[in-house]
């Protein structure tokens, strides 16, 4: 037996985030009173006329493989959403409607990045960009971004970064861990490279303070990644979309053909309903996750724990934690022992992260209050 396919995928790594919530599960079990603070998840049930869509679906037996690139009334209801939002006029034509965005993911960089060329991300970014990139045979370049800047991405150490292999720039904003955002400066410089840009604006809606704006705004030298699971608090159903320059649609679509045939024909009717119904119960959670942003700040702040930040997208705050001597995983686990408070650590987004430990602000605001004061009570007491 070969070990090559296993010793060439050796530097891909789990989420660490599935350790501490494994850990935190046993302890559970145990009796312990856990904080769930680690997972990047609405915690709103999914808005009942998005649910209620599906099941008419399901009974209208709408439960077939559909266009590879998704059901007409999705796609337009993403034209749509692009109008109004940003002012774009992009084409139903230009839209790849899949099972979540994480393929989607994996399918832009294979479709901009050739194997053995690189791709530029940043550091600190979602755990999977690195992984996804080497799945795909290409190699991460990693631009370091630093909480002393406010975590905005210094476009010179992106050109810095560049090399004759370079194929496309990952970029994410709100961003995942810090739920800071790239300013609009900083995407014009951007698209002014000239080199494709994979944008992940799975965040997009939640973005809690200025104006919301697409990559799209700057270029069309781009893919824009989307999809349902954050602002429409659908994890589970898998439903995402990337929006894609017209001269790449038909390989993207021969691709998905072969990997994914289409998504789920009754999630999509659901999604349609979401994107062009829900906005009322969706901007309700939105508005719930400003506020429980702003009181875990205020909170953290008054606890001796100030971020030295402003995160004002998506629902995480990165902290720099008050102890030198620890990996942030051992101190994640640690904290989840001593006080149940479950976090991510800081690692988990690259080795910039080191140091730090991610909250996910995706709950109670009880909880919240709760886990601060636990915290508080673990780094002070
Ligand atoms: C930045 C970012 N992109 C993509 C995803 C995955 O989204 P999906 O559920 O659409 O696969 C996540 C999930 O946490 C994320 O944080």
């Amino acid at each position: 037996m070969t070990t090559e396919p296993i010793s060439y995928l050796s530097n891909v790594s789990s989420f660490l985030a599935m350790e501490i919530f494994a850990r935190a599960e046993e302890l559970e079990k145990e009796g312990r009173d856990i904080i769930h603070l680690e997972f990047g998840e609405p915690d709103f049930p999914t808005p009942s006329i998005i649910s209620e869509a599906a099941i008419q679906a399901i009974r209208d037996s709408r439960t077939r493989y559909t266009h590879t690139q998704g059901i007409m009334p999705f796609r337009e209801a993403v034209v749509d959403k692009y109008r109004r939002q940003y002012q774009l006029n992009i084409s139903p034509g230009q839209i790849l409607t899949s099972s979540g965005s994480s393929i989607l993911l994996y399918m832009a960089i294979r479709l901009l990045v050739p194997p053995g060329e690189d791709i530029i991300m940043t550091n600190l970014c979602y755990a999977c960009y690195d992984n996804l990139a080497i799945i795909a045979g290409v190699n991460p370049v990693r631009v370091d971004i630093h909480l002393e800047d406010n975590f905005e991405l210094d476009v010179n150490a992106v050109k810095k970064a560049i090399t004759p292999k370079t194929r496309a720039i990952l970029i994410n904003s709100p961003m995942n861990p810090t739920g800071t955002v790239l300013s609009r400066s900083c995407l014009k410089e951007l698209a002014g490279l000239g080199i494709p840009i994979i944008s992940d604006e799975i965040y997009a809606d939640l973005t809690y303070e200025g104006e919301i704006y697409s990559v799209l705004n700057y270029t069309d030298n781009c893919i824009v990644l989307n999809g349902l699971s954050k602002y429409y608090a659908m994890t589970g159903w898998r439903l995402g979309y990337m929006i894609i320059n017209p001269a790449w649609v038909s390989v993207a679509a021969k691709i998905h053909q072969n990997m994914m045939i289409s998504a789920s024909e009754f999630v999509q009717k659901a999604g349609a309903v979401a994107i062009s119904k829900a906005e009322d119960e969706c901007a309700k959670m939105a508005k719930a996750f400003n506020e429980r942003r702003q009181f875990a700040l205020k909170r953290l702040v008054e606890s001796g724990l100030d971020p030295g930040y402003r995160p004002v997208g998506a629902f995480y705050i990165f902290l720099r934690y008050p102890k030198k001597d620890i990996d942030s995983l051992t101190l994640s686990m640690d904290i989840l022992e001593k006080t149940g408070v479950a976090l991510t650590p800081g690692i988990d987004f690259g080795p910039g992260g080191e140091g730090f430990i991610r909250i996910s602000y995706a709950n109670s605001m009880e909880h919240i209050d709760e886990a601060i004061t636990r915290l508080e009570r673990y780094f002070f007491a």
